[in-house]
């Protein structure tokens, strides 16, 4: 098989990188930061296959300083909102993601970043690191208890449904909201279905795991947000922009819930005025997935699905599936 030429947006961690150097011509760019968009125009040029961060907008543009040569654009995510699946499918260019390899990570960062916003972890630390800890007191620091209580689920896919299987560990009752049921989860995390409204309403935590779709955008906004408990806590490991973020300041401000813990943010890096000085609220860098065995099994998929489409194969894991043949390899 000719070696072909293939470009990485950033470099990611482990072995899958040489795995791909050893059998096609491979550059990365060196630089630790995402490529501005001026650079990804002009590195893409020419490439047989491209492995994309969330980070970088794959659209028609980009497609077509690509060029016609170019098979695949495997993004190193689960995520694909930053894919136009509509521009690739229409010029036969394949798409690939990662999913299944960081179920387990994202889940228990969820988890972290609820159990740290109900029991008030980081802003206990900080008084304490401050020196501003005068001693036990009762009155002090009063959380929310987790055993016992309601979780809601938006969106039980494969992330959700590992969200919901680990609420078995504090006893809770699971609901969740899908655009559909998915019975098989619904039987292996004891989750009940409910309609968004009683989702809002009952839920004590709620935990976010839907894709970033037209139809999903602000998901939660400041009506949703009224509708919540006003001492629940609203968790967010999957897109920014599923939450109005301006909104949620205004709503943890106000009380109208009693926190929230996010991995994700409208537009990152930036964070909407006001977040970060809320203490009601704990905010991690878009980490969910970052466990080094993560890290390297997603590159390991991304890398794959680049070797197995340069020699005429099927990827594992195509998400414009029109652009196969029947049998699923590349038209
Ligand atoms: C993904 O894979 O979509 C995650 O957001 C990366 O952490």
């Amino acid at each position: 098989m000719p070696r072909r030429n293939v470009y990485v947006t950033r470099t990611i961690p482990g072995e899958p990188l040489e795995a791909l150097r050893s059998r096609h011509d491979v550059d990365i760019n060196p630089d630790d930061r995402p490529l501005t968009r001026d650079e990804l125009l002009l590195q893409v040029r020419g490439r047989d296959a491209v492995i994309t961060l969330l980070t970088d907008t794959i659209d028609a543009e980009v497609l077509d300083a690509a060029g016609p040569q170019c098979r695949i654009f495997a993004n190193y995510a689960v995520g694909f909102n930053n894919f136009d699946l509509e521009a690739a499918t229409r010029r036969g260019v394949i798409l690939t993601n990662t999913p299944g390899v960081l179920d387990e990570a994202t889940a228990t960062h969820a988890w972290a970043l609820l159990l740290a916003v109900a029991r008030r972890i980081p802003e206990t630390e900080r008084c304490l690191r401050a020196g501003q800890w005068t001693g036990w007191g009762p009155l002090q620091f009063l959380g929310q208890d987790v055993d016992h209580q309601t979780l809601g689920i938006a969106g039980l896919g494969r992330i959700g449904s590992r969200m919901a299987a680990k609420a078995a560990a504090f006893d809770m009752r699971v609901i969740y909201h899908n655009l559909e049921r998915v019975p098989e989860f619904e039987r292996s995390c004891g989750a009940t279905f409910v309609d968004k409204a009683t989702l809002l309403r009952e839920s004590d935590f709620l935990s976010l795991h839907l894709p970033l779709m037209d139809g999903t955008r602000h998901y939660i906004g400041a009506p949703e947000l009224a509708a919540m408990k006003p001492t629940a806590i609203l968790v967010n490991t999957g897109r920014g922009p599923l939450v109005d973020e301006q909104a949620l300041v205004a709503a943890l401000r106000n009380g109208t819930i009693w926190g929230a813990g996010l991995d994700v943010f409208e537009l990152e890096p930036l964070l909407a005025p006001g977040l970060a000085g809320l203490e009601n609220v704990v905010i991690v860098p878009h980490t969910a997935s970052a466990t080094l065995r993560t890290r390297v099994a997603m590159g390991r998929i991304a890398v794959e699905n680049v070797l197995s489409v340069l020699a005429g194969g099927p990827p594992q894991t195509c998400i414009n599936p029109a652009v196969l043949r029947p049998g699923g390899s590349p038209a």
